[in-house]
């Protein structure tokens, strides 16, 4: 049988490296990857995160180093995660000058990087019962109270060294509270990038385990948003932009690439997204069961979440990315 199927081979251009090389459409490059840092009171620690292969807790100085070795790599930005040595209901910590990530802010400007610093703005990590924001008489979540603690957190972060702050809490008005706040204390130059859309997710549960932050009681879906709404999603990213986000983020990035590529389509911001910790822990997973391809999975996760539509990706992987790209040159 011949079926005549004209002209167009669109295998003519797959046929050798060089040209599946020259016609590639998503290129990754070390400089759009943000390393997630966790970081712990102590001197000289290193703390291995047992669902997070090869991610870790890292003291202050350790963490400093960690850096300087990402910058070497060629990786755009560090993004802070803080475990404080006490926690209480208002996550007091959080906003202390002498707090852990202020502290490793410090330290990192001292040496110069260049590198890209930002501090993930929220309060679940110093909470005593591991909401985002102080509670309100009922157990919810108090709005208005959350928002002058993470404005104050904010600030502290910026006086410590952050380039950039990213409000993670989901409470209404958070982007204007930290822009009003950070203006008022001097720091117009402080950016904002707002995690935007938000989802209530499953895959945050390494994370939670290894910031000890899972919540005493219920859960966030009550400032986080449902997983199913979209449209929803779309409104929070107009609401922050018109608060004075200078970048969107989005997360998870893998069960929201439609919102990914919609940003992209719709606005004209730097875009981000966070591949989360469980995301990479199933990657990581698999791949030490031998049940894929562990580096060919990440390379190929990370690339679609970039083409998509996402110029900034957030990834525990960020290390291991910039050294394949390295030497794949
Ligand atoms: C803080 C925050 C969380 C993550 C980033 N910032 C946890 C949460 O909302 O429960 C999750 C990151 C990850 O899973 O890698 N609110």
């Amino acid at each position: 049988m011949t079926v005549d199927i004209g002209a167009t081979r669109l295998r003519r251009l797959r046929r050798t490296p060089a040209l599946r090389n020259l016609v590639r459409e998503t290129r990754l490059d070390p400089s759009m990857l943000v390393a997630p840092l966790f970081v712990r009171p102590g001197r000289g620690v290193r703390e291995p995160i047992g669902s997070m292969p090869g991610v870790a807790r890292w003291s202050a100085d350790r963490g400093a180093d960690e850096a300087a070795r990402l910058a070497d790599l060629g990786v755009g930005g560090i993004i802070l995660f803080g475990l404080p040595d006490s926690k209480d209901a208002l996550g007091s910590e959080a906003s202390a000058d002498d707090g852990i990530v202020q502290e490793t802010f410090r330290r990192i400007r001292e040496l110069d990087l260049p590198l890209v610093t930002i501090a993930d703005t929220c309060l679940c990590e110093y909470t005593d019962h591991g909401h985002c924001g102080p509670l309100a008489a009922d157990g919810s979540v108090d709005n208005e109270a959350a928002l002058e603690r993470l404005a104050a957190t904010a600030v502290s972060q910026a006086r410590a060294g952050a380039d950039i702050v990213a409000p993670s809490a989901m409470m209404d008005g958070q982007v204007a509270a930290l822009r009003s706040a950070l203006d008022a204390a001097g720091f117009g130059q402080t950016a904002i990038m707002a995690y935007a859309s938000k989802h209530a997710s499953a895959f945050y549960g390494p994370f939670r385990e290894a910031v000890d932050s899972t919540p005493a009681f219920g859960d966030r879906r009550g400032y986080q948003m449902d997983p199913a709404n979209g449209r929803e999603a779309l409104r929070e990213m107009d609401l922050d932009i018109a608060e004075g986000a200078d970048l969107l983020l989005i997360k998870p990035a893998i069960t929201a690439l439609d919102l990914i590529a919609a940003a992209r389509a719709r606005f004209n911001l730097p875009i981000a997204a966070y591949q989360v910790s469980g995301e990479f822990a199933m990657l990581a997973a698999a791949s030490e069961r031998g049940w894929l391809d562990g580096r060919r999975a990440m390379l190929e996760a990370v690339t679609a979440i970039a083409r998509a539509g996402a110029g900034i990706v957030i990834t525990y992987a960020a290390a291991d990315i910039a050294g394949w790209l390295r030497e794949d040159r």
